[in-house]
């Protein structure tokens, strides 16, 4: 009985003890955190401030020359693989027979061509809308997609006529992180990791500084406007002349290369994420005078079922 009732006593008085002083402690302990916290905020004060207005600005221009070194080297590896890929792969200049092309025409028409995926891209709505995705850390990256089928004709009777081969692409959302998009042509196979107009078979319209390019990986020639997010661009090809031309938003902007005469395959390609919606002749093109025609021309509706009640 003693010692229990001790022990109580004793125990209700150590905690007593140890709540009172815990007020006291926990009290020391804010002002110490306090201390230190303060310490630290004028500390920081003194090394940021004075930053934020001089020092900061040398380090961003170095981090720019950094960053731009850093991409010139990978522009440059980029480049040595390309070559090394075109050389090791043989353009595939053939079309699909003849008999193959009246069937994709007779069964599906335009509808037949879809772009395909590769790289950091992602392809859906019948190959009709493309997204490509690059993290922020994918430095100056490219990636470039096809389609499955390339421009043909087969009506070998009509080919003398002002056959066109067609599409459009409108820019439906566009990251801060791109620096180009490109629209064009490419023979297959390309190297799937550049933009198209950069290699050989390769013709191209870029939207950052409105410039084609024609195997060209340094800078293209002037051309055309530039472009951007809620533009159309469309490229057309004349295979009679072998000519390619582009247009924006509908307005024709001529004639960007002649006697150029491959087995083109629609290209998009980019260097950074963004959307993009394809048409193949499913809407009204906005070049008017393109309307009528498609990758296989000429295709699109009353020309369609006339063409395809003449095969
Ligand atoms: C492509 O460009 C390279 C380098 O400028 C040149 O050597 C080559 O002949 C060109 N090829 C064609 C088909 O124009």
């Amino acid at each position: 009985m003693v010692s229990s009732n001790n022990h109580t006593s004793t125990s209700t008085n150590t905690t007593a003890y140890v709540i009172g002083d815990c007020d006291v402690s926990c009290m020391k302990l804010w002002l110490v955190f306090g201390g230190i916290v303060v310490i630290l905020l004028m500390l920081a004060l003194y090394l940021c401030v004075p930053a934020l207005f001089r020092p900061r600005r040398r380090r961003l221009s170095t981090w720019i020359e950094d960053a731009k070194s850093r991409k010139k080297d990978v522009t440059t590896d980029t480049y040595k693989r390309a070559m090394e890929y075109i050389r090791t792969h043989d353009p595939n200049d053939a079309l699909p027979s003849t008999e193959k092309q009246h069937d994709i025409l007779n069964t599906k028409g335009y509808t037949a061509w879809e772009f395909v995926r590769s790289g950091n891209s992602e392809v859906t709505n019948n190959g009709r809308w493309v997204e490509f995705f690059f993290k922020s850390t994918e430095i100056k990256k490219e990636s470039m997609i096809q389609t499955n089928y390339p421009f043909f004709n087969p009506r070998k009777d009509i080919e003398h006529e002002e056959i066109m081969h067609y599409f459009e692409v409108t820019v439906k959302k566009m990251s801060k992180q791109v620096n180009t998009i490109a629209i064009g042509l490419t023979t297959t196979p390309y190297p799937y990791f550049r933009l198209p107009g950069y290699h050989e078979n390769s013709v191209a319209y870029h939207s950052d500084d409105g410039r084609k390019f024609h195997n060209d990986s340094d800078g293209g020639v002037s051309y055309g406007p530039t472009w951007g997010k809620g533009d159309t661009i469309g490229c057309g090809y004349r295979p009679k002349n072998g000519e390619v031309f582009f247009t924006k938003n509908g307005e024709d902007l001529d004639v960007a290369f002649r006697v150029l005469q491959h087995t083109w395959y629609p290209s998009i390609g980019t260097d950074g994420s963004c959307e993009l919606e394809v048409n193949f002749g499913d809407s009204d093109f906005k070049f008017k005078h393109a309307r009528g025609f498609g990758p296989g021309s000429p295709l699109l509706s009353e020309h369609h079922k006339s063409f395809v009640a003449l095969i």
